[in-house]
């Protein structure tokens, strides 16, 4: 029996990788309603952000999930069949319609009973469920793990361990029940960096992982968690992504420098670029930020190596990733909370790895060959923005 539990496992994860990496082999790309619409969208939004996602370009710079986040959510038919609320008369229809349009679309769950919203979880129905997502065409799961906190607690009082082994479990479960359906389904983790997701959900059957709390619409939400993602790199790669939140490049007050450091960093983190604008109103300088041609080839580099931390001072900071064809994708942060001109400082090629301390640059936000660089160059980088270069010897 232990054998043969020993054997099972082995297989599982022999097995879970390859079908994992087919499914996400770079981070996925998309685009969901919470972070604009919350609990307020419908089948209409929907349907709208899919048109828009075809008429402004980004399907075709690679954002294919339209996914619907929380509040979908109606009660359980007397065998127990998850229902869609009044916001969404037809599920079926709806992904046939998104399908139409040549993208995908995602739903979202919890373990729980209940989502964060408060609404109907998959707590004692999880293959159900999952068959219900299958059967309506959902190509994406985002499983948040709200109120099975509370469950986790209750059945453990005070002993942490047992707690997350039962978080652990939980996961695996829908794992499990999305495999069963035969359809190919994304499955997002989403339970904010909880017990070091990073080291376990890749073994769950995670494509992608939160690794942090909520994101917010300002600079320090969003700077908090890019710099959290220090060290994360090795637990990512082709079909497994840290997932440090959606997008809020457009949301809020963030200014153009401020979008396209938050747009450098999700790149150079080979994140999942889920972005969460209210597309009905996108000017081009967000839609130029998101769709940027040369920005998202390295986000979606095949190598899939995450980038990290080479250097950090107190006013800037360097990021570089190691790309498919040998290059180096290179990020200069202004982390200052008031210098609006960086000048004088190192650019600490040879920590990028370039140990001449030159290297050929490309601007991929100005879409310019600057030549020859030298550790010793100036850049001029406004307040809370970033330069972001691919380098190569
Ligand atoms: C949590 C998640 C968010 C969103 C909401 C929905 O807070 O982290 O991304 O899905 O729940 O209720």
């Amino acid at each position: 029996m232990r054998r043969c539990l020993v054997f099972t496992a082995a297989l599982l994860l022999a097995t879970l990788p390859a079908a994992a990496q087919k499914l996400a082999a770079t981070p996925p790309m998309g685009w969901n309603s919470w972070n604009w619409f919350a609990g307020k969208v419908t089948d209409a939004d929907i349907r709208k952000a899919a048109d828009l996602i075809v008429s402004s370009g980004m399907r075709d710079a690679g954002y294919v999930y339209v996914n619907i986040d929380d509040t979908w959510e109606g009660k359980r038919d007397a065998s127990g069949n998850i229902t869609s609320n009044e916001k969404f008369p037809d599920m079926k229809a709806l992904t046939a319609y998104v399908h139409s349009k040549g993208l995908k679309i995602g739903i979202y769950s919890s373990p729980g009973p209940q989502t964060c919203a408060r609404y109907e979880g998959s707590f004692g129905h999880e293959e159900q469920d999952a068959k219900t997502y299958a059967d309506w065409g959902f190509d994406y799961l985002k499983y948040d793990l709200c109120s099975f906190g509370k469950n986790m607690r209750e059945a453990h009082p005070n002993d942490p361990a047992a707690q997350n082994k039962m978080m652990r479990d939980a996961y695996v479960k829908m794992h499990n029940a999305l495999v069963k359906t035969g359809r190919p389904i994304v499955f997002s983790l989403c339970q904010y960096g909880f017990d070091q997701s990073w080291q376990w959900a890749p073994e769950v059957g995670g494509n992608l992982w939160r690794t942090t709390g909520d994101i917010q619409a300002n600079y320090e939400s969003m700077m908090h968690i890019a710099l959290a993602q220090a060290g994360l790199a090795k637990f990512a790669g082709p079909g497994h992504w840290n997932d440090p939140d959606m997008l809020e490049v457009g949301n809020g007050k963030l200014s153009h420098d401020e979008n396209i450091t938050h747009m450098t960093m999700w790149s150079m983190l080979a994140a999942p670029l889920i972005a969460g604008n209210n597309l009905t109103q996108m000017n081009d300088d967000v839609s130029s930020i998101l769709t940027n041609k040369e920005v998202v080839a390295v986000n979606q580099d095949k190598l899939g190596h995450e980038g990290d931390r080479v250097w950090a001072g107190e006013e800037t900071e360097i990021w570089a990733r190691p790309l498919a064809d040998g290059s180096v994708a290179y990020a200069i942060l202004n982390v200052s909370q008031d210098r609006s001109v960086m000048r004088g400082m190192k650019l600490h090629l040879k920590e990028a790895g370039f140990p001449s301390g030159t290297a050929h640059a490309r601007d991929l936000w100005a879409h310019k060959d600057l030549g020859v660089i030298k550790d010793t160059d100036v850049f001029t980088i406004p307040k809370h923005g970033a330069v972001m270069l691919k380098l190569s010897k």
